[in-house]
């Protein structure tokens, strides 16, 4: 498939919420970095698994096979979607927030007074406040790593500064999920690992624009959350098997005290997990019917990122024409490969707020403030103004899409 031959609109058919209208109108959604809407085989994966009778895990019964099957399936699929060595290495939480929380604790308590950890202002504050917690809990020196805000890329020139035989963690960002610039984790991993620290990559805005290949970039874990790529509000830890099997988790007692079990607390939204499986398989499904399954989301993500591309070119030169519009992050269309089409934008003599308000009133939806993007929003300086517009688009958004955003900017002034 080429670029050219990427249709977004039989794969729109597959969207029940896609069809939903505003005056008249279909809406348009572009809040896609908040979390996506889902294909009708992740509805019907879901209301399978409730309707088939489900019961809780490890029992020597029919329903309690069926959820460790799905269970199984849905570890398949995320192996599958990460590219892990193993299904042991993937954990299943209510989202990656809350998988964060658990990891930093139990990865502080290898920490000594004195170790350092490196956060990024690029970040989601999801993997900037676990740590910073987790390190003042432990008498731990946190060090920033900035990022460029002429163009809002991660300034990895200076990771080696940074760094020093102290380092124990570098939490970093695949992408951003305000401005949108995709962060060279692989060489940021390279770095850290020379100094002998972790790496741990929060992919919740990257997953579903590019392909993760966690043997590729070598990070140790790896979070995103499946309703950012059209599955359901679950999150979804990789780690190293050697890690997740050595590191202390903070597990009750009588749950598995070995990977993944060890690391997934409580009884987990089997339901959700169907809907995993099925949204991995849709993914999947874009790359075409023939070879394996990773084989085919190789092929898919492939063909997403292109088509994105493309989506990214066409509101970048539209976004010129609109006067008083201001797009943060990597602008230039020769450099679209370094970024998703994710953009924070104000508007001159209009606050946030406003923007999306009337662009919501004619069934545009988008997002404003910080989405919790809270230090890139202070290193920019528009915190205080109440942050930027977000226009986001994913793969189901249509070039139509994207000219009736840009005229409806227009339209604002
Ligand atoms: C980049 C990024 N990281 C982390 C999160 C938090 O994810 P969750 O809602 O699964 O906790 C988000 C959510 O918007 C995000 O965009």
């Amino acid at each position: 498939m080429t670029k050219q031959q990427f249709d977004p609109i039989p794969l729109r058919a597959q969207f029940p919420a896609l069809q939903l209208e505003v005056g008249g109108e279909t809406a348009v959604y572009l809040d896609g970095p908040g979390g996506t809407q889902v294909p009708q085989s992740v509805i019907d994966a879901m209301s399978g698994y409730l309707r088939h009778g489900g019961s809780n895990s490890g029992g020597p019964f029919l329903t309690s096979h069926y959820t460790d099957d799905v269970t199984n399936a849905a570890r398949a699929a995320m192996m599958d979607f990460y590219n892990a060595r193993r299904p042991d290495e993937i954990v299943f939480g209510q989202n990656m927030t809350s998988l964060n929380f658990s990891l930093s604790r139990a990865l502080a308590r290898t920490w000594q007074p004195g170790d350092e950890i490196i956060v990024t202002r690029l970040d989601h504050d999801a993997n900037i406040s676990p740590w910073l917690l987790a390190a003042q809990d432990s008498g731990v020196v946190v060090r920033w790593l900035d990022f460029d805000p002429t163009d809002c890329t991660l300034r990895l020139d200076t990771l080696p500064d940074l760094l020093n035989e102290k380092t124990r963690l570098l939490a970093i960002t695949y992408a951003s999920n305000a401005v949108g610039s995709i962060s060279d984790v692989k060489r940021a991993a390279e770095l850290a690992h020379a100094a002998g620290a972790l790496v741990l990559v929060d992919s919740v805005h990257f997953a579903p624009h590019g392909l993760i290949d966690v043997q590729a970039i070598n990070c140790d874990f790896l979070i995103s959350s499946s309703y950012k790529y059209f599955g359901p509000h679950t999150g979804i830890l990789y780690g190293k098997y050697e890690l997740l099997d050595n590191l202390m988790a903070y597990k009750v007692r009588p749950a598995p005290a070995k990977p993944a079990g060890k690391w997934e607390t409580g009884t987990q939204s089997f339901e959700s997990l169907t809907g995993v499986t099925a949204a991995v398989d849709y993914l999947a499904a874009i790359g075409g019917e023939a070879g394996s399954r990773r084989e085919r989301l190789v092929q898919a993500m492939q063909h997403i990122k292109t088509y994105e591309m493309s989506l990214s070119q066409r509101f970048l030169v539209g976004a010129t024409q609109v006067s008083g519009l201001r797009v943060y992050g990597i602008t230039d269309v020769e450099r679209l490969a370094e970024r998703t089409p994710t953009f924070a934008v104000s508007l001159e003599g209009m606050s946030a707020e406003a923007v999306a308000t009337r662009l919501g009133e004619q069934g545009i939806f988008v997002w404003h403030g910080h989405y919790y993007a809270v230090a890139v929003m202070e290193r920019l300086g528009v915190l205080e103004q109440g942050g930027l517009v977000r226009i986001g688009f994913v793969h189901y958004n249509t070039m139509a899409e994207v000219d009736r955003v840009i005229t409806a900017l227009a339209g604002l002034r």
